[in-house]
């Protein structure tokens, strides 16, 4: 992330420079083609650079995914090895313990078919209802239903953190298109889920079907999960204070004639007047340096603005804060 900043502030050394040359040929006297050719080369070379400063803004830009995403990476183990755990254990009783007992069980309904010493039918009865008892029949059947269940839960829960790595991490070059703004929220909520767990309650509101945007979801999850990271920090202060205070995180996605909007709001902290309009700039921040490095905001409105929308903190009357994002619909 630094090399990536140090890059761009270098190559805004070398646009300055331009300009100051670019200025300072204009001011001088001297025969009209020279002129132009050096205006012309130096517009030649401003390109060249705007083209590497867009570059190296859009490296930044993944950069700060991949960041989030890496001081993240615990949590989200932690959320894939709850369900691995219970699938694991659910598997290893079947395999150690039922198996065996089930194995036992065809032993003896095999012995009972092939012997021929049984002498009546109440023998053989006696012979099965023992084993059935003996080996807990029933009930491993029923407990082997439950954990089936439970593993098919487990299994697609896994496949559901996956698959949000997956389409958050995925390349955004091949990922224009239309975008499900449920899916990219989600997505987010995934990667972001371990941290807002412990500190607020979610309340979901999604239009179904999802509105859509025109743009990468890929780089909205991002936003999105800007966003629920700072809502989630700012209750934790809050529950610092007071341990009993419970959060509340809301996610809205509905739309209109014009727009999809996207809102996210908690009951953390808030964000005083005082700071409101330097939330955005970058490097900006009111946490310490393990917990913010400024660029959230930034890089949300940066991607909001490329996708021809708006963010805005909506004042909210009593405690928290209100992320609005307006995107426009799919004509
Ligand atoms: N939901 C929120 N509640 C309270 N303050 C917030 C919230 N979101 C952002 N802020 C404020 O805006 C600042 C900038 O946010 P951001 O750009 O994400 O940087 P960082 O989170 O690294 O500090 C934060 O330091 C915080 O003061
Ligand atoms: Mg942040």
């Amino acid at each position: 992330m630094k090399s990536e900043l140090d890059k761009i502030i270098k190559l805004l050394g070398s646009i300055d420079q331009k300009l100051q040359l670019f200025t300072d040929d204009s001011e001088m006297e001297g025969n009209d083609e020279n002129q132009e050719k050096s205006w012309s080369n130096t517009s030649t070379e401003i390109a060249s650079l705007e083209k590497k400063l867009e570059q190296s803004r859009s490296r930044l830009l993944h950069a700060g995914k991949m960041s989030s995403l890496g001081s993240l990476t615990a949590g989200i183990a932690h959320e894939l090895n709850n369900p691995l755990t219970w699938v694991k254990s659910n598997l290893q009783i079947i395999e150690t313990k039922y198996m065996d007992r089930l194995q036992k069980f065809v032993g003896v309904v095999e012995k009972v078919i092939s012997s021929e010493d049984l002498e009546s039918l109440d023998e053989v009865r006696q012979i099965l209802t023992g084993a059935l008892n003996n080996y807990k029949i029933k009930y491993i059947v029923e407990d082997m239903r439950d954990m089936s269940v439970e593993n098919q839960e487990g299994v697609e829960k896994m496949k559901k953190i996956v698959s949000g790595i997956k389409s958050f991490a995925r390349n955004e070059d091949e990922d224009i298109g239309e975008c499900s703004l449920v899916d990219a929220v989600e997505s987010a909520l995934t990667i972001g889920y371990n941290q807002v767990k412990y500190v607020a309650e979610i309340i979901k509101e999604y239009d179904d079907p999802s509105p859509s945007c025109m743009g990468s979801s890929s780089k909205l999850s991002q936003v999105f999960l800007n966003l629920i990271v700072n809502a989630a920090q700012s209750m934790q202060l809050e529950k610092n204070k007071d341990p009993e205070m419970r959060g509340k995180l809301w996610l809205r996605v509905k739309s209109n004639d014009e727009k999809v909007i996207v809102e996210i709001e908690d009951n953390g902290t808030g964000v005083s007047k005082r700071i409101r309009n330097k939330i955005y700039l970058p490097f900006f921040t009111t946490k310490k340096s393990d917990a913010g490095t400024g660029l959230g905001l930034h890089i949300a409105k940066q991607i909001i603005s490329e996708h021809q929308g708006t963010i805005n903190l909506v004042d909210k009357k009593g405690k928290g804060a209100k992320f609005v994002i307006g995107l426009p619909v799919i004509e």
